[in-house]
Order: C-alpha cells, then structure tokens, then sequence
C-alpha cells in the first residue's frame, strides 16, 4: 500500500466520532513502537515530523523509514509535515514525498496567513496532497517560535469560514487552550479547554476537521519514571484524557502527541540503564523504550482518540 492522505481517514473519523492520533517522528524505535500500535489497535494512523526532525534524522532516512513501516504493516499511515514555517519547506515536502503538510501561518496577521496558505494549497493540491492550517496561537514553544502564556490567542471561530474559503485547506488547527511541551498548566491550575470555542467552529465548518495540537497529556507514571531514576524534571501538566475523548467526539479529528512519546521513551530508558548499569547496548534500552512507547500509543489509540477497529 502507499502512504494515503488524510482525507479518507478524517471523513470515516468525523463520522464515527473518534480521532486519528498525529505522532511526532524522529528515529527508527519511534515509528516502529507507533506503527505496530497501530496494528495492533487496527487504526489508521498520521506519522508527523517537524522541521527539527528533518534536520535531526534527514529527511531521506525518515521516508525511506515510514516506508519501510507500511511494508511491514501494511496500514494506512498519512506522512504529514508538522509546523511548515514557509512555502520552501512545505514545497520540499510535498516533492519529497510527503502525503500531508501543515503550513503554520499563525504567527502571522489574518490576511498574510491566508496568502502563504492559499499558495501552500496550490502548490499541493496540484500534486495530491492536503493542507492542514492554522487560525490562532498556541500558548508554548513551538520550534523556534516561542509564544507567551500572555499572548496565547484563542482561535476566533467568527474568522473560520473565511479562512477555509479562501485558502482550501484541507484541515485547520485552532487554539482551544492545548499548549506544546509538558508544562501546559501551572502547578495548581485546572486544566480547562474551551470547548465553546470547538462547538462554535464546528457549527461554521460543518464536516470539516479539526485538528488539536499540544494534546499530550503528561502521564504522571512517565514523570515520576524519569524523576525516580535520576532525571529532575519540575511539575508537569498535561491535557487530560477525558477532554481529548471529549473533543474526538466533536470536530477533532486529528490530535498531535509527541511530548508523551519522549517523557514514556525516556522513562524507560532511564529505568533500564538504572537497572542494569552493567549494559552498554543500544539495543537492549532502545528495546525497553520501544516496547513503553508501542503501550502507550496503543492506550491513546484504544482509550483516547477511540480510533481502534476502523480500518
Ligand atoms: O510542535 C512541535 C513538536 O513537538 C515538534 O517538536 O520541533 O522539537 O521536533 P520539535
Ligand atoms: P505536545 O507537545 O503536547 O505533544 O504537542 C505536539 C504537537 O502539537 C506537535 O505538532
Ligand atoms: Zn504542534
């Protein structure tokens, strides 16, 4: 099978109310732990990678590797570009193969977002492959782009229909209240998503899918797994389960985790050489991480986006 877009996942997704998980990928354990999830959880799945993972593992290693992953699993996996910052990346994507690109317009004012998106839709529409944008601003650090708690700019679902008719994306992100990174809340704040906003966006865009960045919850197993075996991180919070159950069952459709992945694979990790100082083989932690990722991807894929048993 070849890599597939998004749109028929997105459509079987909106129809039967559940989600389809975005995962951040950077090296091989990392796509092989998702995608036998995946399997195992008989789901489609989105395979994501940012500008940082281009840079970390080169872009022919990451291809070559997700297709190495549909060989193996014969699933349909999307390979989307996370946070395209310009036309360029978005355009070396979409001639390097990628089923899916995000361009992320949203540091930018509403009339020069729709310009840069509308000429990212061309350029791959022309070619097949789908665009997801983005209306709002995620409080957090995302790649370069950091955004204060202070600016963060819920998505204006008044502005919604416009920017889809204008730019013919495929999928948009909004801000709701999800932040990147695994601190997403201060110690003491309640979580909170504004799910009025969702509901708002939904009624507009009839159909449409919504996609959810910094959906990561931040397991508390995996931060107390790092800081018992000598990591030092401070209190995390992450987006809780229920809410992002919740938010499947509207509009959202795709929901980007990738925090989670490393807090579990480092977890692991850092437990395995602790419990065995005597080991030197990358094999041996690279396994235990692996086999904690491919649990937890099947937990959010069975309990989370609600996206088992739809291939
Ligand atoms: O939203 C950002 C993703 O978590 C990717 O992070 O740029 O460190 O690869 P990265
Ligand atoms: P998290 O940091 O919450 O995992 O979000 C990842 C993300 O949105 C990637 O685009
Ligand atoms: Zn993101």
């Amino acid at each position: 099978m070849p890599l597939v877009t998004t749109k028929e996942m997105f459509e079987k997704a909106y129809a039967g109310g559940y989600a389809i998980g975005a995962f951040n990928v950077n090296n091989m354990e990392i796509i092989q732990g998702i995608t036998e999830a995946a399997q195992l959880e008989k789901s489609p799945v989105i395979l994501q990678v940012s500008a940082g993972a281009r840079k970390y593992a080169k872009h022919i290693y990451l291809t070559k590797l997700v297709e190495a992953a549909i060989a193996d699993t014969d699933l349909p996996i999307a390979l989307h570009l996370d946070h395209g910052e310009n036309f360029e990346v978005c355009k070396s994507c979409i001639d390097g193969g990628f089923s899916s690109v995000m361009i992320d317009g949203s540091k930018y004012s509403f009339e020069e977002n729709i310009a840069i998106t509308k000429q990212v839709v061309e350029y791959a529409h022309a070619r097949g492959v789908v665009v997801e944008g983005e209306l709002g601003k995620l409080a957090g650090i995302e790649d370069d782009v950091n955004v204060s708690d202070a600016d963060a700019m819920f998505t204006n679902p008044a502005e919604v229909e416009e920017f889809v008719t204008r730019t013919g994306v495929d999928s948009l992100a909004i801000a709701i209240g999800t932040s990147h990174g695994a601190y997403k809340f201060k110690p003491g704040q309640k979580p909170q998503l504004r799910f009025d906003i969702l509901e708002e966006v939904g009624k507009r865009l009839p159909n449409f899918p919504i996609v959810l960045h910094g959906s990561s919850s931040v397991p508390q197993e995996f931060v107390k797994m790092v800081n018992q075996y000598g990591g030092a991180m401070p209190d995390a919070i992450g987006i809780p389960e229920e809410m992002l159950r919740e938010a499947s069952k509207m509009a959202v459709c795709k929901i980007n985790i990738d925090s989670d992945l490393r807090l579990c694979m480092t977890g692991a990790i850092r437990k395995h050489l602790n419990d065995h100082p005597d080991h030197f083989d990358p094999r041996q932690y690279l396994k235990d991480g692996r086999d904690e990722l491919r649990a937890m991807v099947q937990h959010k894929i069975r309990n989370v986006l609600g996206s088992s048993n739809t291939l």
